[in-house]
């Protein structure tokens, strides 16, 4: 695979998060790219979960990202020349019952990932993952562009904001683009992603993998706000995002240090109902009802403008809505007939990277 010049073969990559739905799929395509990865999670986060599935070639540790000391241990025996950052607590509604965890994982998590790349100089690049959920939300409808206002009504997006602010804080102050080259070699960049779906997602109070389970188990499916938008796509299209904006951190351009959103063309942003009839369509026989439970409160509008990506990274959203979802069944056929879900997922990678655009 020649995709991104060869930059990650036999690069250094240290993936915190790599147990995770997320994190999984990015240790797979970085084995393609011939990467080392040294991965850093706390443990599985699901069972049966895509990392077991896949067993992604990887130095494997499991520790706490607020275990400063170990943190910092990994890193300076392992020296990577690239942290891609996704350890977090990633759940809106689990966030309001564990909400100093997820303060605790997301917004100190992040400080202590920066502070060990201050005192270690050989990082080359972070790649640190936020949220399209990071934006001041007042709910007109707008699509949000990097430069707006953060805010965040939940604990976890409220983190995740804050996160933003530690990442700026981190980039100003120590690894500012102006010395570059002269007091340090660091670019950090973020990156603000949407409501990620695939195969191989089990995690609680998602609609994919509630839906799924539902169709495993011949269950009703009951959604929440079935109103509610967001800007849906498939797992591929931000990690190539990560990957894209990681290569040109490690090639040096500082002008790539920033916030990225990615997301979806206008036109697949859809409401959770509009998903759920496509699903319904796509498994025949599945059905869903609309809960009646009041629920904590969630965005209703969220939409991401992926403008500057697009111009200035050329990066491209590959799969539409209909495609991504038809990638979802296949992969789950294949998982509900016990195919080797590592060659699934690497087939699916080759064709995602052969799909200029639909
Ligand atoms: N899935 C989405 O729709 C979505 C959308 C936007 C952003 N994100 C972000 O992407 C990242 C990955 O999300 P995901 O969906 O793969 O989540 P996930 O729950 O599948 O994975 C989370 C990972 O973080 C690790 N982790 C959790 N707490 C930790 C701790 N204290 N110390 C070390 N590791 C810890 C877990 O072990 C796991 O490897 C997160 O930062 C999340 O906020 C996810």
């Amino acid at each position: 695979m020649t995709m991104f010049n060869n930059i990650y073969k036999n690069k250094k990559v240290l993936v915190t998060g790599h147990t995770g739905f997320k994190g999984t799929w990015l240790c797979l395509w970085l084995e393609m790219l011939g990467a080392k990865v040294i991965g850093y999670s706390i443990d599985i986060p699901t069972k049966p979960s895509l990392f077991e599935l896949t067993k992604p070639k990887c130095v494997d540790i499991r520790a706490d990202i607020n275990d400063f000391k170990k943190l910092k241990s990994v890193i300076k025996k392992y020296k990577p020349e690239i942290i891609f950052h996704l350890a977090a607590q990633p759940l809106v509604r689990l966030s309001y019952e564990e909400t100093l965890n997820t303060f605790n994982t997301n917004v100190i998590g992040t400080a202590n990932v920066l502070e060990a790349v201050k005192e270690n100089k050989f990082i080359k690049a972070v790649v640190a993952i936020t949220t399209d959920k990071v934006y001041l939300n007042n709910e007109t409808g707008k699509a949000f562009k990097e430069t707006d206002s953060l805010g965040g009504y939940d604990p976890y997006s409220a983190s995740k904001a804050a996160c933003e602010i530690i990442i700026s804080s981190y980039r100003d102050s120590f690894f500012n683009i102006k010395d570059y080259g002269k007091t340090h070699k660091t670019l950090i960049a973020s990156a603000r992603a949407g409501n990620v779906i695939g195969g191989g997602d089990f995690a609680k109070d998602r609609l994919i993998p509630d839906f799924i389970k539902a169709v495993l188990f011949a269950k009703k499916l009951e959604i929440r706000s079935p109103q509610a938008i967001r800007p849906w796509q498939h797992v591929l299209e931000p990690i190539s995002g990560y990957l894209m904006l990681g290569a040109n951190l490690l090639n040096g351009k500082k002008q790539f240090a920033t916030a990225w959103n990615f997301g979806p063309e206008k036109k697949d942003t859809k409401n959770v109902e509009q998903i759920v009839r496509i699903l319904c369509k796509i498994f025949p026989g599945a059905k869903y009802t609309v809960t009646k439970t009041k629920q904590p409160h969630e965005a209703h509008y969220l939409k991401l403008d992926i403008s500057k990506a697009k111009k200035e990274l050329k990066w491209v959203p590959r799969w539409n809505i209909n495609t991504t979802l038809n990638k979802i069944v296949d992969w789950t056929k294949s998982y509900q007939q016990k195919k080797d879900m590592k060659k699934v997922c690497v087939e699916q990678i080759k064709e995602f990277c052969k799909t200029k655009k639909c």
